[in-house]
């Protein structure tokens, strides 16, 4: 049996590109979640974090329109089921903790890493496979994500260590 060179329509393009479409809900349902994180932040530089990673979020979107155009797909959204279920946790958070409270950034925080790292792991083995497509240009705009999502996680560990946690423990 000849041996497949090219992921092009195998089995596993096609699990890769519904991969894309779970990472494309997660994107779409992220940047509404963002703006209500925002406006819960106590600190402002918080605030400011999630307001600055919402555009980003928004070009991540971009991003993987672009990634679905240069694979001849349409751009489809299909339920993230782990998505949901770490916006679900930042919202109860957000109703498990008192408004104008540094315990509620320190917990923000705790949700929006858990989203990052998710997008990290997502976009981390996404690029992998995308090796496989022998498309450059997909694996690069991958790993451009895939670095701004990192960048955000380390910016959400400063601003924890900075003074949030600090603050939290003397509540
Ligand atoms: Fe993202
Ligand atoms: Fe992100």
């Amino acid at each position: 049996m000849e041996k497949k060179e090219n992921m092009q329509n195998s089995e596993f393009h096609e699990f890769f590109v519904d991969e894309l479409k779970d990472i494309y809900w997660a994107e779409n349902h992220l940047a509404k979640a963002l703006p209500k994180m925002q406006k819960a932040a106590t600190s402002p530089e918080l605030a400011q974090a999630f307001e600055k990673h919402t555009k980003e979020t928004e070009g991540h979107i971009k991003t993987l329109e672009q990634v679905f155009e240069l694979l001849g797909k349409k751009a489809e959204e299909k339920k993230c089921d782990a998505m949901d279920g770490l916006l679900k946790e930042a919202n109860s958070i957000i109703d498990d903790t008192e408004k104008d409270t540094f315990v509620r950034d320190a917990g923000l925080i705790l949700a929006a890493q858990k989203v990052e790292h998710y997008e990290i792991a997502t976009y981390g083995t996404l690029r992998i496979f995308a090796r496989y497509l022998k498309n450059q240009q997909v694996v690069k705009l991958l790993e451009q994500t895939l670095q701004n999502e990192k960048d955000t996680d380390v910016t959400l560990t400063e601003l924890a260590e900075g003074s949030i946690n600090k603050k939290a423990a003397s509540e």
